[in-house]
This record gives C-alpha cells, structure tokens and sequence, in this order.
C-alpha cells in the first residue's frame, strides 16, 4: 500500500475574484474585491482609517476586474487541469454573480448559469469540484448599505445565497466550504467581513461580525445535511504554526495563548459548536463587553458542527514576548517573530515543511475530523525565457518537501484526504494584488501593469505535479 490513500484528493486551488475578472459583465454586481487596489500598498490603503469601498481609477489599478480572465478561460485551465490528472478542484462562486446587490430577492440567472457551465466542464474529466461559499468578498452593496458582516442582516442574505447554490449544484457539488480563512478577521476584517475605518479596528465588532458568520455557517450546515445527506461541509481556517521562542514559561504561555486565538478560537466553534472556555479571556483582552446573541444562536451553532476541517498553510511564526527587539517575519495577512532555522520566500514567508506535518497532528489531535489542506505553495518570481518556459525548481522543492510532511503525518496516524496547492494557475495575489507573485504550476502571461495575452504556458513544475499524481504522491 503506498502512503497516500487510494481516493486521495489531488488538486489544485483559486477564488473567484483573483481569478475569474469579468467584473462587470453577465449580470455580477461590484463585489468588495472589486475594490481591492493592485500593488504592495494594498492591505495599507484598506486599513487606512478613510478607505470606504470606494473605486479611484485614477489614483489605483484593479487587477482583480481582469484577473486571470478565467470567466472567459475556464475551459482551457479545465483541460490543463485534467491533463496534470488533478482529481479535484477547488473554486469560490462569486456572491455579486449570484445575488449583484446581495438582498435582492431573485438571483441572476446568467450567474447561476455560468457555474453550472463550470461545474460540467469539470465532470467532464471527472474532477471534484471543492466549492468555497465566500472567499474574501461580498456583494457591494451589503457594505455600504448595511455595513457588512457587522450587522445582523447579514446572515440571513447569506443563507439565502447559500441555499439557491445548495439547491442548484448539490448534484454536482459535494464538498462545500463556508469562510474562506475565516480567522483572519483577527488582522484583516476587511476581506472576510467587509469592515473598514473604525470597525475594522474594534474587536468587539468584529467579535459580533464573527458571531453573525458562526450562525450563518451552522445554517447552512444544517440546510445542506437536510437537502442532502450526501454533502460534507468543512470549515476553511488560516493555520500558521507557531513556536515559542524558548522554553521561558513566560514565551510557552504567549504562544500557547496566540495559537487559541488564530489557530484555533473559529475552527473550535465550528468544529465543536461552542465558544471554547478561553473566550472570555480573548474578550477581556479586547476589551469585548458582550455579544449580542439571539435565542436560538447557540442552539444552532451546536447542533450543526462542520463534517471535515479545511485550512490553507504557507509558513510558522515564532512567538517571543520577553524580546521587544526581535526580527519580525512577513506572512499571509499576519506576521510574527523570525525563525532563525528557516529560509523565507521572496516575499519573507517563513518556509517550514515540517510544521505542515506538526499543523495536520495538532489539528487531528484537537479535533480528530477529517482534513483537507486547501491552500499551500511558494509565491516567488518567476522569469519565464522567449519561449514562455519556467524552470521553477525553487516551487518543486517547496512543494516535495511539504508533501513528504503530509505523507508523514499520515503515518503519525492523520486523516487527510486531499491537497489542493494556491493557485496551481497563477491569479492575481490576495495580500498585494500582484500578478508577479506566482503560485502556479501554469505560468499567465500578465504582468503587474496589466499587460500581456493573458496566455496559459506550462512550468517545469506542470509536469512534475503530473507525476505526482499518477503515481499517488510516491514519485516525488
Ligand atoms: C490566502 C488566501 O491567504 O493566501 C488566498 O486565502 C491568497 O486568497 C493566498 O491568495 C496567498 O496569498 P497571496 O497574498 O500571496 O495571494
């Protein structure tokens, strides 16, 4: 027996707005992405205490509104993506394709239509598609009329959404996911949450959009169990391992309280229906007074716990507080202290293969469902030569070793039934909004400005990930 499971997931991953564009057209209305500026100064522009959702194309560029044009391509990326023998494939819909101002009473058929196209396009060759629900955007309208997630009002548009996808694609769709990385409203509420200004920065806001969320997913979870008990629905969380910086009590004790809080408080509701005892230790800490939480809330949120956990993993931090001095490290949406045993991606993401193998033990242990790693890879430039070819050696390094982390784990006695590595085509990057930082194991021709055919080349890696596959993760 080799050392994946025979049905083993292989895969890839995207999210509508970095990778469909076609902002405007078949109906979709403005999505909060479609407000995201391009470039290093994105997460600063939106955290800027003025930034209201507003589009300034004289000041910004919006790559998201062309993204990959995927909207147009999805047939070709579908027959590479086959051709690699993936086995899965991990999209989001876009909500403003579905519901454009998001409380309209109708959805727009053109949108319904479009997925419906995909979802086909992809049985075709017999590639699961794993849905997210929400990832990193919302339709417009529902942050500037009702302040996002903030507001109560939210839910019940989300499970409308929610249930006209369930209802039209459950036949074809099994695995669903509700928040994409739905703990990073810890530091960027803004893309999950749709907070800006002011609420962005008040915990107990966010505290209560995250409520509004933990309902809204249980509801769904349950509506989907009763549609059809076939389907499984999974949390997604942002995991980052994380390491004291000694054995300082002092430094065990802040990581140990750092990992509740990011990695695991939102997967810990989700997964086991309740606030974890250490929440009103996270509230004190913010300053959170109380949530407001309507009869029924709890009961739900209990009775419908997900199927399988999912979670996205690109590096580790280390966690010092007795240091004031000591050298920070970048990473996705948050950062942390450096390791000094680890080299770090061109963008300064700390490169850990074997905290994959300690994330997939931590989280078996603590909740022994089911997991998925629905998000990993190396951002880096690639330079492609004349004739568009990428030797991205750097990408299959990155990639062998935290797939041999996953084959470990496995031994250690983890259920893991699919990896879906970001962007195995490249799209436009979530934190900067740059076509430079390059996930895929298919190279786009776009650059940062914009320019170029948007044509689709195959990377060395393409066909090393081809290999992989076939030989269900033992041909490394
Ligand atoms: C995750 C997101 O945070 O990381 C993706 O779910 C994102 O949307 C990915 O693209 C990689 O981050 P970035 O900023 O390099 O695109």
């Amino acid at each position: 027996m080799g050392r994946f499971p025979e049905d083993f997931l292989w895969g890839g991953a995207t999210a509508a707005n970095q990778y469909e564009g076609g902002y405007d057209v078949g109906g979709k209305g403005l999505s909060t992405a479609d407000t995201m500026p391009g470039g290093k100064i994105r997460m600063q522009v939106m955290f800027s205490p003025e930034f209201n959702w507003q589009i300034e194309p004289d000041k910004y560029k919006y790559p998201n509104h062309f993204g990959i044009d995927g909207y147009h391509r999805y047939k070709e990326d579908i027959a590479l993506f086959a051709k690699m023998g993936f086995k899965c494939y991990r999209l989001s819909i876009s909500w403003a394709r579905i519901f454009p101002n998001g409380d309209d009473l109708v959805p727009n058929e053109e949108g319904l239509a479009y997925y419906d196209a995909v979802f086909d396009e992809l049985a075709k060759y017999n590639i699961e598609p794993i849905v997210t629900i929400s990832h990193y955007e919302m339709p417009l309208h529902l942050v500037k009329e009702y302040g996002g997630w903030a507001n109560r009002k939210l839910v019940a548009f989300f499970e409308r959404y929610a249930q006209v996808i369930l209802d039209r694609y459950h036949e074809k769709v099994k695995y669903w996911l509700t928040f994409n990385e739905i703990n990073s409203a810890f530091h960027f509420p803004m893309l999950s949450m749709g907070l800006a200004g002011d609420a962005a920065r008040d915990m107990g806001t966010v505290f209560q959009a995250f409520h509004h969320q933990f309902v809204a997913a249980a509801r769904v979870v349950k509506y989907a169990h009763e549609l059809d008990p076939e389907l499984l629905i999974g949390c997604m969380t942002l995991y980052a391992t994380s390491y004291a910086a000694d054995c300082n009590p002092v430094n065990v004790l802040a990581n140990e309280q750092q990992k509740e809080e990011m990695n695991y408080f939102c997967t810990d509701v989700q997964a086991r229906g309740e606030y974890p005892a250490y929440t009103d230790r996270l509230f004190k800490k913010y300053g959170v007074e109380s949530l407001e939480v309507e009869e029924g809330d709890l009961e739900v949120m209990f009775e419908n716990p997900v199927d399988f956990i999912s979670f996205s993993y690109y590096m580790s931090f280390v966690v010092n507080v007795t240091d004031p001095e000591a050298a920070k490290a970048a990473g996705n949406l948050m950062d942390g202290i450096r390791n000094p045993f680890l080299k770090a991606s061109d963008w300064g993401w700390q490169i850990d293969p074997l905290g994959l193998r300690i994330a997939l033990n931590e989280l078996y242990n603590r909740y022994e469902l089911p997991l998925i790693i629905v998000e990993n890879g190396l951002g880096a430039y690639d330079e492609p030569d004349a004739n568009f070819v990428v030797n991205d050696d750097y990408r299959i390094d990155y990639l062998r070793e935290h797939i041999e982390a996953m084959a470990d784990a496995i031994e250690d006695g983890v259920e893991l039934f699919g990896y879906t590595p970001w962007g195995c085509i490249d799209i436009v990057s979530a934190s900067t909004g740059e076509m430079s930082k390059r996930y895929g194991f298919i190279y786009v021709d776009l650059d940062d400005e914009g320019n170029g055919t948007a044509n689709r080349y195959e990377k060395k890696s393409f066909d090393w990930y081809k290999q992989v596959i076939a030989s269900n993760g033992e041909n490394l």
